[in-house]
């Protein structure tokens, strides 16, 4: 049967403060600890409870998302990450992958919080992991709590698991929520629309069901002779917001703003609304813009946020759809159909409201990139492998597995230029973790296979003469990506230029965690199928 859209209100996740009030109503640093649990969850009236692994304080209010953590610029948020996840797993894995296996069982985890800038000991390696009770550990497991010293600009991140070779498993299960930094001292003026009604999150993924409730993810592969489970992309069919498929909002008419964040294992959406009203983008994944910028669609890869202010008061219609048309995989994969075309909808109020928020001219000042003072270039090549049936089979950057030695060693303080050269048929989003940067060119490959020819024996882009290749079209960034990020969609066939600064991490701050335990970062695809298997390398930064 199908399921009937639009039927669920759209939740809103439970709040955890990062911070407490001092006596005088300053905000002071707190702790918190948050478990993950396994629970069973509602995704529609008439889905039967799903089994689903959740972030909570309890189990009791354990959520899908999880609960939003609500830190203050400058205010330090630590979090004991709890694991009461049984010895079992609810989806199936692959253990021809490079995976967490705990000697004693039990599901392994670990939190990263992305798109924040902390110290390496809190970022959630993936090789961090532990299991319940911190039964078994893996080799780079320093201890149970991390610590975000929310230094950096106010803006949307997200916490999500990242443990080897299971993130894409973690998070169909539900291991995955939103973090916010606010500044009211620099935010408040600008007077945005505001507070819990109007100011929300929309987290969207898309999953599958069986009839019994019960998430659906296959359990063989697509080479189940090279990889008995994995498959290059999970695509689920319903798609949901706030952990509930299709849900619907009532709204005001009046502005709203919507920071939206794709938490999808691979599906991109590009969004619009049904009624043609637009999207004025205030901020790109972690940070406002400089200006707002105005888009009736726009594009949202894995794991990227979107942080847009919605005018209701201009709706000729009492209703509109958000709606996707993205194909799957982006960009030459199945075009959506009724169902995935559709994520919720909002029912417009006929009756005025007044409407004291507003969007300013300007946001908020950023320091301009400056490429000329990057201290060293470095290129990334993105390969995709198949069987000899044509399936893919996995995926790797610059050829090399996680294991091989780092290559990738930013001074601290530093800026550098990275040519993403993507060499396969999909788009894929390159997330860096611990700092940010900005999209300088993105330049179409011309005779794209006989330089792959090249870099596929050589793997060598100055040798193979990426400067006689990257010569075709350019397509100009998208002018509501031109802040500061921290994932990008890489072009297939295209030479993607980012500055990346590795600057944010200040020294002098004083870290609860011995810094010669520290495991390091990571860069890797978004997709999670592809970040698993295993288009990861580790990154240091060195002091
Ligand atoms: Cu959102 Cu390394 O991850
Ligand atoms: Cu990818």
């Amino acid at each position: 049967a199908k399921l009937e859209m639009f039927v669920d209100e759209l939740p809103d996740m439970p709040k955890v403060y990062g911070f407490r009030l001092n006596k005088d109503g300053a905000p002071a640093a707190a702790h918190v600890t948050i478990g993950m649990y396994q629970k069973k969850w509602k995704f529609h009236r008439d889905i039967p409870p799903t089994t689903v692994f959740a972030f909570g304080t309890s189990n009791e209010t354990a959520t899908v998302p999880g609960p939003t953590i609500e830190a203050v610029h400058g205010v330090p948020t630590s979090v004991t990450w709890e694991n009461h996840l049984p010895s079992e797993h609810i989806l199936p894995s692959d253990p021809t992958i490079p995976t967490a296996t705990p000697k004693l069982g039990g599901v392994p985890t670990v939190v990263h919080l992305h798109g924040g800038i902390h110290p390496p000991a809190s970022d959630g390696h993936s090789a961090a992991w532990f299991t319940s009770s911190f039964r078994s550990t893996g080799p780079s497991f320093v201890g149970p709590t991390s610590y975000y010293p929310n230094i950096q600009d106010p803006g949307n991140l997200w916490y999500h698991d990242h443990a080897m070779g299971l993130t894409r498993v973690n998070l169909l299960a539900g291991l995955l929520g939103s973090y916010v930094i606010r500044s009211p001292r620099v935010e408040d003026p600008l007077n945005l629309p505001s507070g819990p009604r109007f100011d929300r999150h929309l987290v969207v993924f898309d999953r599958s069901f069986r009839t019994d409730g019960s998430l659906f993810l296959n359990s063989t592969g697509n080479n189940p002779s090279i990889h008995p489970q994995w498959q290059p992309e999970y695509f689920g069919d319903a798609i949901l917001v706030n952990g509930k498929a299709w849900p619907s909002l009532r709204v005001a008419r009046r502005k709203y703003r919507f920071r939206i964040i794709n938490a999808s294992n691979a599906r991109f959406y590009r969004f619009s609304l049904s009624n043609g009203l637009p999207f004025v983008h205030v901020g790109s994944d972690n940070n406002y813009l400089r200006r707002p910028v105005t888009s009736t669609k726009f594009l949202l890869a894995p794991s990227e946020i979107a942080d847009v202010v919605v005018d209701f008061s201009r709706s000729t219609t009492d209703s509109a759809v958000l709606a996707n048309d993205a194909p799957y995989p982006y960009p030459t994969g199945d075009p959506t159909d009724e169902f995935n075309g559709k994520v919720m909808k909002f029912v417009i109020r006929k009756d005025e409201t007044t409407d004291p928020s507003r969007i300013p001219k300007r946001l908020m000042a950023q320091p301009p990139p400056a490429a000329h003072r990057a201290v060293k270039t470095r290129y990334v090549a993105m390969y995709e492998f198949e069987s000899e049936t044509g399936e893919p089979t996995h995926l790797l950057l610059n050829n090399k597995t996680f294991d091989e030695p780092i290559t990738e060693t930013p001074r601290e303080g530093s800026s550098e230029i990275w040519n993403v050269i993507n060499l396969t048929e999909d788009n894929h989003p390159l997330h860096v973790h611990l700092g940010l940067f900005v999209v300088l060119e993105q330049r179409e490959l011309e005779d794209p296979d006989g330089f792959k020819d090249c870099m596929t024996k050589k793997n060598d882009a100055v040798a193979c003469r990426l400067d006689r290749h990257a010569t075709g079209k350019r397509v100009p960034v998208p002018k509501y990506e031109k802040g500061w990020k921290n994932v990008f969609k890489m072009m297939p066939g295209y030479v993607t230029r980012i500055l990346v600064r590795f600057s944010m991490l200040k020294t002098g701050l004083a870290y609860p965690f011995d810094a010669k335990a520290e495991p390091g970062y990571v860069y890797h695809c978004h997709i999670l199928d592809h970040e698993d298997n295993v288009m990861m390398r580790p990154l240091k930064i060195i002091a």
